[in-house]
């Protein structure tokens, strides 16, 4: 006790002697009650309270067990939290059903946060925050209330970045390179994927802007009075920790104020149970592992493409341990073990586990990256699409549409996955993954502190700020276009002056 004090003397002396950043009063804003997006930034939030930052957070989540320096404000109760909810069904109506979902979600979200006393007490007690850390997903609604606290703001996503990001960034959103996280087509898309990624990502973006961010503001307006508009505070914040790694989603144009932290979450791994011990060190062939994660009900997958899974497992000799939410398959086949509730990351870590099947969320295929295992990625969706395509592209592993959901497709990929060459490829790319010169954690804490460090300095890339005539380079084809005019009538008048001057010659001679 003694000695911690004492510790804690000289932390205060030495902070003082440096003016470096030391214990911070953090603010995480996350009312979005999605259960894998918070997954995602719990070790972020628990990493910064395990280094001293008093960290508080408004969350659906709170710690079951407490952590030193981590204080939470429950909004566990308040709303459904968002899990197994979506049918194992795609198409356009889906895609666009499940945004409008969300985006209401957002602004429900919204109403649930600021309506909560203990966070209307932060703003009311005024409590000094020297950062706001918020999600950046379906609402931007923290970001009013990181204003109303005079605190600095910094995004965090749980995925890659979403269609209403790129402006706000100044990242340049291009319909042949881009990948559209909920379509197919990755960074190679067709004619046909083009043409619907470009209707989409506008009709999102317009959405968003013109029918979804104005009711946060009408919210906002009901308790506060001087909230600047959120798509300005939205281009105010420092900068953005982006869940994304260029080893998976290939080499993108980012800002420098987008920091690529992807991969922090994936924890040690801990010793399995016993009964999936044995059963994955007990199979000759290894392991097959399924799971298509927590947003997803496995149960109202269609029936025929359910036997075929089953019909193609069956044809395999390896194991297979499947996430399931019912205690039976059709056909209750031998080599398949079932279980609602699996310990994904340490069977992932297992090395007996050869290949994973999953909807392609992006904690799994993180652990699955990290571990080295092949993939077979059968997105829905969310960004689920986006990551099967990278999956395939980065040569991970292959995706599968349900559409074409065969067994023989099926077969064929497991197949080529299974290759123990495709392996051996694979856990390469899990190496280079790997390979960082800082790690992810480390990273995001980094430019946490340093966000509040230099909170003064404003990181935003130019090209968010450039008006979209100067981005088209309309005035310069102006001025380009006028001066090609003039030159024209000049050029044009000389050589009429010069031949009236030979004509008259002519004439007198
Ligand atoms: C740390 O955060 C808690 C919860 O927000 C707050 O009550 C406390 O005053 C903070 N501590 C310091 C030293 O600022
Ligand atoms: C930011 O704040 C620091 C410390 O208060 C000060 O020295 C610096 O001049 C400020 N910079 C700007 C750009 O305002």
């Amino acid at each position: 006790m003694r000695f911690s004090v004492t510790l804690e003397l000289l932390l205060v002396i030495f902070c003082l002697h440096k003016t470096e950043v030391c214990s911070l009063n953090i603010l995480g804003l996350f009312p979005y009650p999605g259960k894998s997006h918070f997954f995602v930034f719990r070790p972020y939030l628990e990493e910064l309270a395990k280094r001293g930052h008093n960290v508080t957070v408004v969350s659906h989540f709170p710690q079951k067990v407490p952590h030193q320096n981590y204080h939470d404000i429950s909004l566990a109760g308040k709303t459904k939290i968002l899990e197994d909810v979506f049918p194992l069904q795609k198409s356009y109506w889906t895609v666009i059903n499940i945004l409008h979902f969300i985006l209401e979600k957002g602004n429900s979200d919204c109403k649930t946060l600021l309506n909560h006393e203990d966070v209307q007490k932060l703003w009311k007690t005024k409590q000094h925050f020297d950062l706001v850390v918020t999600e950046q997903f379906v609402s931007d609604c923290s970001l009013g209330l990181a204003y109303k606290l005079g605190a600095p703001a910094i995004g965090i996503n749980s995925h890659v970045i979403v269609p209403w990001q790129y402006e706000r960034l100044g990242i340049q959103y291009h319909p042949a390179y881009v990948p559209f996280l909920f379509l197919e087509g990755g960074s190679k898309p067709s004619l046909y994927q083009r043409f619907e990624r470009t209707i989409l990502h506008n009709y999102f973006n317009y959405l968003y802007k013109y029918k979804y961010q104005p009711i946060d503001e009408e919210t906002l307006a009901e308790y506060f009075d001087d909230i600047p508009p959120l798509d300005y505070l939205a281009r105010e914040m420092k900068l953005l920790l982006l869940y994304h790694n260029f080893v998976l989603y290939g080499s993108n144009l980012l800002p420098s104020n987008v920091i690529e932290v992807g991969g922090y979450h994936v924890a040690k791994p801990q010793e399995l149970p016993q009964d999936l011990k044995i059963f994955i060190e007990e199979s000759e062939h290894g392991v097959i592992y399924i799971s298509f994660g927590s947003m997803l009900r496995a149960s109202s997958t269609p029936r025929d493409k359910l036997e075929a899974i089953i019909a193609a497992l069956s044809e395999l000799p390896q194991r297979v341990i499947w996430k399931w939410d019912e205690a039976s398959l059709p056909g209750n086949p031998k080599n398949i073990l079932l279980s609602k509730w699996l310990p994904q990351n340490d069977i992932l870590a297992h090395t007996k586990v050869l290949a994973f099947f999953s909807h392609c969320g992006l904690l799994g295929t993180t652990e699955a990256i990290y571990h080295g295992v092949p993939m077979i990625g059968m997105p829905v969706f969310g960004d689920q699409p986006g990551n099967a395509a990278a999956i395939e592209e980065s040569g991970l592993g292959l995706q599968i549409q349900i559409t074409e959901l065969s067994k023989e497709v099926l077969l064929e990929k497991f197949r080529t996955i299974l290759n123990p060459e495709f392996r051996k490829k694979v856990k390469f790319i899990s190496m280079a993954w790997k390979d960082r010169p800082i790690s992810a954690i480390d990273n995001a804490v980094f430019w946490t502190e340093f966000a509040a460090k230099y909170s003064n300095i404003t990181f935003r890339s130019r090209s968010a700020d450039v008006p979209l005539y100067q981005y088209l380079y309309l005035d310069v084809f102006v001025v380009f276009t006028a001066i090609v005019i003039c030159i024209g009538f000049l050029v044009n008048y000389i050589i009429t002056l010069l031949l009236r001057r030979i004509a008259k010659k002519f004439k007198q001679n």
